[in-house]
């Protein structure tokens, strides 16, 4: 199992805000006095009910991070959290709403200070950090204009990626398919939360409705689906799935009913992220502990998912190689 646990790792579905320690955010709650007790437990965890409440939750934690400067600040808890659990490599999900609201400008100076963070955090942790800009599905497609805007602007070897989170129950894929473009034609990378909370139709439309589409996050629904699957075997989509994630908020009961076995069986690229740790109470030596034990899988198998996650990567080649 040591083997196992202290592989290095790649991680490819990390929420920025999502990483956030409890503890980092009651502290900028104090110094900022903000009330935020209603967002604890009184053992200090994260409070919430289901997965929409979660995400209520996850803004109002977020609505303490005011400047740039807590970002970068969050930016180095998040990679000495990653370099614990003994990642090389991670992209997280950074969302233009939460950092200057969309503007263009004021994005520029929460991403100059997210960045200046990530390159010391790489000299100090040992983990390279790539960013990949998040629309937000239930905040709308104008919403997700401006925050596609802001990805083209800052398109790049450290801004990657575009993809889109939030509430999967609101709206359809294809709804935002000018802002996917938008950033695709940038030169970023395509990712999308899909077939977690809606059925395999959401993976479909994802993939046939957005251009580009190169990852799925989650997607794990598509199991029931067994010639979308073939379809993600064939064209190398790769899911960026998050069983911890999935256990706790109830998508699946149990980690052994959870369909990571059978879709890399039949031939999906898989890979395995934490998605928003602290609040699911993961990290990613935890979710390789528990899968090996519920599946029992060896090192070749982590080995081979760590491979698809870095073939998966949106960083480019000499980054890469640098990693391997
Ligand atoms: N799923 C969807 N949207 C999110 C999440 C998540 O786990 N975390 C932050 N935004
Ligand atoms: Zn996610």
């Amino acid at each position: 199992m040591a083997r196992i646990l202290d592989l290095p790792k790649v991680e490819l579905h990390l929420h920025f805000e999502g990483a956030a320690p409890p503890a980092f955010i009651r502290g900028l709650a104090q110094e900022k006095k903000t009330d935020l007790s209603k967002i604890f437990r009184a053992d200090g965890s994260y409070a919430y009910r289901d997965f929409v409440h979660f995400l209520s939750v996850y803004e109002a934690a977020t609505s303490v991070l005011k400047g740039p400067e807590d970002f970068a600040r969050l930016c180095t808890a998040l990679m000495e959290e990653s370099a614990k659990d003994g990642v090389v490599y991670s992209e997280t999900f950074v969302s233009p709403d939460f950092c200057g609201g969309g503007d263009v400008g004021a994005w520029k100076e929460y991403l100059h200070a997210i960045r200046e963070a990530a390159e010391a955090g790489e000299k100090t942790y040992g983990v390279t950090l790539r960013g990949i800009v998040t629309c937000i599905r239930h905040f709308g497609p104008d919403k997700a204009k401006a925050a596609a805007r802001c990805a083209a602007e800052t398109a790049g070897d450290w801004i990657t990626g575009f993809g889109m989170g939030g509430d999967e129950n609101m709206g359809e894929q294809g709804d935002f398919a000018y802002s996917f473009d938008m950033a695709a034609e940038a030169g970023l990378r395509l990712t999308t939360h899909a077939g977690e909370w809606r059925g395999p139709r959401e993976v479909e439309n994802a993939v046939t409705d957005l251009r580009g589409m190169e990852r799925i996050g989650h997607g794990v629904r598509a199991i029931e689906d067994p010639r979308l699957c073939d379809i993600l075997a064939e064209r190398e989509i790769t899911l960026e799935v998050c069983p911890g994630s999935n256990v706790f908020l109830g998508v699946y009961p149990s980690l052994d009913k959870h369909p990571i076995q059978q879709l890399r069986a039949r031939g999906v690229k898989v890979t395995v992220s934490t998605d928003d740790p602290p609040f699911f109470h993961t990290t990613l030596r935890k979710e390789y502990e528990r899968l090996a034990k519920t599946f029992r899988w060896g090192a070749d198998i982590f080995q081979d998912l760590n491979r698809t996650a870095l073939d998966a990567a949106f960083c480019d080649a000499a980054t890469k190689e640098a990693i391997k």
